[in-house]
Formats: C-alpha cells, structure tokens, sequence
C-alpha cells in the first residue's frame, strides 16, 4: 500500500546520507508483520514515525528502499519463518544493493547482534522499545554502518504516536493500552523480549479511539500481553489511578456504536468489576479470551501460571453467571515438559468443560533462556506432542461446531468488516461474539451494522440473512 502523504521535514536523517536516485522521490518503506495483534498495531507506529521522516509506505519489495520485517519468536516455527523470508531478500538484494533490510520487534530483541552475524542480509537490528530511534539508525546504515538498537524500557508506550493504519478497510483498529509483561510464565519468551510491564497513559488511549470514531471506524480493540493487570498512576497524584474496568468504560462511553473488544485477559487478574463493566454496555463485546494452557494444575503449577484448575473453573464460572451470552476462547499448549497422559486428559476434560467457543492450540516449543529451558527438560517426544495437538484440535472444531449450531434461528447485530473470500455478492462481519458471518449483501456496504438472522454454519462459520 501506498500512503501518498506529502514528505515532511526530516529532522533527523542527514540529507547528504539520502541515497541520490531517490532525492526526487519520497524514500518508500515495506513493511511485513508476523506474529500477534500487537506486532501489527507496533508496525502501524513503526510507519508512522518513518512518515514523519519522509517516508512513504509501498506493497512492492521491488520498489522499496527500506525492508522492515517484524517479527515474533514465541514458537521456534515463527523464527523460521522469518530466517527463510530474509533469505529470500538477498535476490532483491542482489538486484539492488541499496535497499536497506531491517529486522524489528521480538526476534531482534532476543537475538540482538547475533542476527547480523548469522545473517548478511540485515542491517538494521531493533527491538520494540526502540523503534523512535529508526530513522537515526536508518541513516547510520545509510552512511555505512549497521544500524543495532536493542535497549528495553520502563516507561516507552509510543503515547503520543497516532498509528497509520494499514488495513484498508477502515472499520476496526488497535489500540495498545500497555506494554510489556510482568508474568515470568516458565515457557514464555515475551517477558525477555517485549520488557517489563507499563500502562499507557489512559486520556491518550480515549483520545486515540476519539479520532478513530471521528474517521468512521466502527470498532476498537483495546490490546496487552495482560489487560487485567493495567493501571495508570498519575505521576503528579499518586491518589489518582485508572484500573482495567475504569478504563473499558471511558472508551465504551465515547458511542454507543462504537464497539469494544480487548485482549488477551489473565485467569489470575480478570476482575468482577471487569465483568460487570462488560454487562453494562451493549457495545463493548461478549468475548473473552482466557487461555487456560492446560487443564491439569500440576502442569499450571510448572507452567508458573499461578491459578489451579479450580481457579480456572471459578473465573468461568463468573463470566457465564455476570454475562450469561458471553463467548470465551482459550490458548492451549500440548506436550509442556513432564506432560503425561494423564495431565494431559484433563486438558481435553477442562475443554469439554467449559466448551470453548475457539482455541488457539500449539505444540510446546522451547524458548532458549526462559525458566523452562533453564530449569525443565522438554521431555515430551514431538510425536506424542504432536498426537494430543491432534486430539485437541479435533475436539476443538466439535466444540466450535456445536456453538456454531446452537446459533443458527437466533439473530445477532453483525458489525460488516468486509466481502465475503468466496463472493463480492456476500459481506463478511462478525458478531458481538466475535464469531464470523456471511450473508448477501443487498443493500448493505462495509462498516454497517446489519441485523443477521443465522440459517446454517460450519465450524469457521455463521451463514445467514440480513432481517
Ligand atoms: N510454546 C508453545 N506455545 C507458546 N505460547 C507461548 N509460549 C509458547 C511456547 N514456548 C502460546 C501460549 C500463549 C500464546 C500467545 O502462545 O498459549 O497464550
Ligand atoms: Fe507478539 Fe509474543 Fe510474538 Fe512478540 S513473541 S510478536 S509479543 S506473539
């Protein structure tokens, strides 16, 4: 995509260090995003500050001076992903020496120097916390040098930053409300990689989803590693403080048509107060995603999860007694160190338990450095991991399959975010659920809020009529 905003004055980038064939021209960066919600909203500030030094964004690796990839390394899969895509750009490289290739977000910060070292391609290594510092350190690749900021911080949230949204659609966007992790979870990389935890300065969250409403969008989706756990202090009232329910309720009081959704939520922090907040507005919407892990308090013990199955059981409890239509989804994780048969039963029974309106589900991968790499022993062999992810997923898409079904004769208010993959004829949205539906489009366009009568599903899929 290309955002053809006029160039601004570069403060920073010396102008005898832009390369001359572009002197013309607005410098044009590409970015690509992997891993999760946050990543994609981090790359939306990431391209608003390289606008605000001149650049313009382009879909075309062909065509850009600048390649950022942010990147994830929660699972060794992700990581590998990422090695084979910088592998790919020594083609372009090769094609044009100039282009700069920078790799941003977690596996820079895990891996710092080393990313260069293994890999020629990169020039520009920089972690989440320091993405401010990219055109300084653009134009120290540019004069030569690679360009290597890794530096965490206790009080970086981009605050004042108005992400460039990068979806076309205009209809729902993220918010980041926090940064950062204080849960040491044994298997976790994220604590290492993204920092400590701090929470956003709440007036610049509502303003940010003020001018968002403005722009006609439709939907907020408030994003951190924990929500439960935000809390704002004011620095000159300490007595003045702004939790997660509060929060919630200063951006669902903006409209009544703007909805609201947030993750991810913490079994051991998700408040009543957040619930009952949730209860109370229509538009902020009835879903939670709670990931359990495992179903066994042995392995949550181990996991450092610090809530026992019970624990769980109680939280799920609540929700389904403060807000009775509320869909909950969940992370599982199959084959944790010392998993048995056993433990690994009771994830499937908590499953059927509380069936689950979607999951998230993986394989245990080992994180080098994490308490569970430095002190556990990944003992379960990846085929019996891979035998209960399995197992999981088919019980998953039962699960899903039948919350599907009992939603079919039942009318739901669809919030419309796009056409349908299969036809320009149907529109795709999703309920306060979160749950997708397609339906003809008649009369209605991208951004409506079309009242949907549910005839049929899948286990992916609400089909229905708008009514
Ligand atoms: N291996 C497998 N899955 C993991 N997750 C986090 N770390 C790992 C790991 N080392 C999963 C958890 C988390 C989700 C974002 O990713 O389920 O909730
Ligand atoms: Fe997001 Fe976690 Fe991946 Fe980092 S490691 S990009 S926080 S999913």
């Amino acid at each position: 995509m290309h955002i053809g905003k006029k160039s601004t004055v570069n403060h920073n980038i010396n102008p005898k260090n832009i390369r001359p064939v572009f002197k013309e021209s607005q410098p044009k960066l590409h970015i690509e995003t992997y891993g999760c919600q946050m990543n994609v909203n981090d790359s939306e500030v990431v391209v608003a500050i390289m606008q605000q030094h001149g650049y313009s964004v382009t879909n075309s690796i062909e065509e850009a001076d600048i390649i950022l990839v942010n990147t994830c390394s929660i699972r060794d899969n992700a990581e590998q992903r990422v090695w084979g895509r910088l592998n790919e750009f020594k083609q372009q490289k090769k094609k044009r020496p100039n282009t700069i290739v920078g790799v941003i977000g977690c596996m820079a910060e895990r891996l710092k120097e080393q990313l260069i070292e293994k890999e020629k391609t990169v020039d520009l290594v920089v972690g989440p916390d320091a993405y401010r510092d990219l055109p300084n350190l653009v134009a120290q690749v540019e004069s030569g040098q690679k360009g290597i900021n890794v530096l965490l911080s206790r009080e970086e949230t981009y605050a004042d930053i108005s992400p460039i949204r990068l979806d076309a659609t205009g209809v729902s966007a993220y918010i980041s409300i926090m940064r950062g992790c204080n849960n040491v979870c044994s298997y976790c990389v994220v604590p290492y990689t993204r920092g400590g935890e701090r929470s956003r300065d709440p007036e610049t969250i509502v303003n940010e989803a003020k001018v968002l409403l403005d722009n006609g969008y439709k939907e907020v989706v408030l994003l951190g590693q924990n929500v439960d756990s935000y809390k704002w202090t004011d620095s000159k009232n300490s007595t003045k403080s702004v939790n997660f329910a509060q929060l919630l309720e200063m951006v669902a009081l903006l409209s009544p048509r703007l909805r609201v959704r947030f993750a991810t939520s913490h079994p051991k922090d998700m408040s009543n107060g957040v619930l009952y907040t949730m209860a109370m507005y229509d538009n902020i919407c009835n879903c939670i995603h709670l990931p359990v892990q495992s179903g066994s308090t042995r392995m949550l013990d181990l996991m450092n999860r610090k809530y026992s199955r019970e624990d769980y059981m109680e939280r799920i409890n609540k929700i389904r007694e403060i807000i009775p239509d509320c869909a909950i989804t969940t992370d599982v994780i199959a084959g944790f160190c010392t998993e048995t048969e056993e433990d690994h039963k009771q994830t499937i029974s908590l499953m059927q338990e509380v069936g689950y309106d979607f999951a998230y589900m993986f394989k245990y991968s080992e994180r080098p450095n994490t308490k569970a790499a430095r002190h556990m022993k990944d003992d379960v062999l990846d085929d019996i991991k891979t035998e209960r992810l399995n197992e999981i997923i088919a019980l998953q898409n039962k699960l899903s399959e039948l919350s599907n079904k009992k939603d079919v004769g039942k009318t739901f208010e669809v919030l419309v975010e796009n056409h349908s993959k299969r036809s320009n004829d149907f529109l795709s949205g999703r309920t306060s659920q979160n749950k997708v539906v397609v339906f003809p489009k008649g009369k209605y366009e991208i951004g409506d809020y079309v009242n949907v009568k549910v005839t049929d599903c899948t286990s992916a899929t609400l089909i229905g009529e708008s009514i």
